[in-house]
C-alpha cells in the first residue's frame, strides 16, 4: 500500500470539508485504490499552524493551532514534509497572490498540489504545469469551476485530442440565487442579505454581483481547457446590479428568466469571453438551473454539445473534487 503525506494551507470551510471526507472515505482509499495518508501539516493565516510528521489526528482538531516555531505560510510548506500541499487559501482575483507562490514553492519542493483556489490557475498556469512536470509532480485544480463537478479531468482524462469551440453556462451560485429570490419576490437588498445568511455571499457581495467571481472561472476555464491565456480583467463584464424585480417579473411573464451567462468562444488564436445578465427562453436547459445550482455547456469539436449540471454545490463538493484531484495526482 502507498502511503502519502498530506499538508493542508488554508483550513476555512474547504479545508475543514475535506478533513471530514478524508476521514469517511478513509476505508474506500485503502480497499479501492491502496492509498493510505496521514496528515503532517495544517495551516491557516490568522488561527496558526501545526506540524506533526507522525501524522495530526484529524478527529480531534481544535480551531486554533499554535506552533510558535513556525514563521510564516512558506516556512510552513518548507517545514511540513508533505508528499502532496492541498492549498486552500483564500482568493485573489487581481494577482493569485500569495497563492501562487505557495504553489510554486511547493512543486520546488517535490511536493503534488492540488487547489480549489483560482488565482494561480488564472496567473500562472503555464509556470505552474511548467515546474510540475520539471519535478515529477502533478498541479491539479478540479475544485476551482463548478466545485467538485469533473470538467478539468473530463478534458485531460476522457477525451483526449477534443478541441474546445466554445462554452456557455451559470457558474456563480450566489448571482443565480439572487435572481431566483427575486422572482420569488424579494427586493434587490433582500435577496442579497439572504445569500449573506445562507453563507454564501460574503459581508461586500461586489466580488460575485459584479462578476468578478464569474470572470475568474471563465478566465480558469479559456485558459487550462481552450490553452489561451486569459486573466478576469480581460473578460468582457457585466454583473447584475442593473437587474431589477420588475424585469424578472416581465421576463417571467414571456416565459424567460435572467440568468448571468458566462461564455466564451475560440476565434482563431483569440477568444471572445463574456459574463452578462441574459434572458434565457425556457426552452434552453439554463432556464431550470435555479438557486446554487450551475451549468456549463460545452461544444467540441468531437462531441457536439455535451452539457454538465451541478445540484447545490458546497464545500462538501468542494472537497470532493481535491479528494479526487489527490488520488489522479498520485496515482499518476
Ligand atoms: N467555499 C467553497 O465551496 C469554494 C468553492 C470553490 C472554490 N473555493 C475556493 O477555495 C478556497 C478556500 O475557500 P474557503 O471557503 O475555505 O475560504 P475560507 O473559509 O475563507 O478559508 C480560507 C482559509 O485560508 C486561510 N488563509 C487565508 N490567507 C492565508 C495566507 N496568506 N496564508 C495562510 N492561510 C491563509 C484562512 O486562515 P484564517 O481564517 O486564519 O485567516 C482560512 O483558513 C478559496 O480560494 C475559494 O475561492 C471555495
Amino acid at each position: 500500500m502507498a502511503h502519502y503525506k498530506l499538508a493542508f494551507l488554508g483550513f476555512g470551510n474547504v479545508g475543514r470539508a475535506l478533513a471530514e471526507l478524508l476521514i469517511r472515505k478513509e476505508k474506500d482509499l485503502k480497499e479501492k485504490h491502496d492509498i493510505s495518508f496521514s496528515v503532517t501539516g495544517i495551516a491557516t493565516g490568522r488561527h496558526g499552524a501545526v506540524i506533526n510528521q507522525n501524522g495530526i489526528d484529524l478527529e480531534s482538531l481544535s480551531t486554533d493551532f499554535g506552533d510558535n516555531a513556525i514563521k510564516d505560510s512558506f516556512d510552513f510548506i518548507q517545514k511540513c514534509g508533505a508528499d502532496l500541499l492541498f492549498e486552500n487559501t483564500s482568493v485573489n482575483h487581481k494577482t493569485g497572490q500569495p497563492a501562487l507562490d505557495h504553489a510554486k514553492k511547493a512543486l520546488d519542493l517535490g511536493m503534488h498540489v492540488c487547489t480549489a483556489n483560482k488565482g494561480p490557475v488564472v496567473h500562472g498556469y503555464k509556470d505552474l504545469l511548467d515546474l510540475a512536470e520539471a519535478k515529477g509532480v502533478r498541479f491539479y485544480h478540479e475544485s476551482t469551476v463548478m466545485d467538485g463537478a469533473p470538467i478539468f479531468s473530463l478534458f485531460r482524462e476522457s477525451i483526449p485530442a477534443s478541441n474546445l469551440l466554445s462554452f456557455k453556462g451559470v457558474l456563480n451560485s450566489t448571482t443565480n440565487l439572487i435572481l431566483s429570490r427575486l422572482e420569488q419576490g424579494d427586493s434587490f437588498d433582500e435577496a442579497v442579505k439572504h445569500c449573506q445568511d445562507v453563507g454564501i455571499a460574503e459581508t461586500d457581495p461586489s466580488g460575485d454581483v459584479d462578476g468578478w467571481d464569474a470572470a475568474i472561472k471563465v478566465s480558469a476555464l479559456v485558459t487550462v481547457l481552450m490553452g489561451i491565456p486569459l486573466k478576469p480583467q480581460d473578460v468582457n463584464r457585466e454583473g447584475i446590479r442593473n437587474i431589477t424585480p420588475e424585469m424578472v417579473a416581465d421576463a417571467l411573464k414571456d416565459g424567460k428568466r435572467y440568468k448571468l451567462i458566462c461564455s466564451a468562444e475560440r476565434d482563431g488564436d483569440k477568444v471572445i469571453a463574456k459574463v452578462s445578465p441574459e434572458l434565457i427562453p425556457s426552452t434552453s436547459p439554463i432556464f431550470s438551473v435555479e438557486g446554487t445550482s450551475s451549468i456549463v455547456e460545452f461544444r467540441t469539436d468531437v462531441l457536439g454539445d455535451l452539457s454538465i449540471v451541478e445540484k447545490d454545490p458546497g464545500p462538501h463538493t468542494t472537497a470532493y473534487g481535491l479528494l479526487a484531484d489527490f488520488v489522479n495526482a498520485v496515482k499518476g
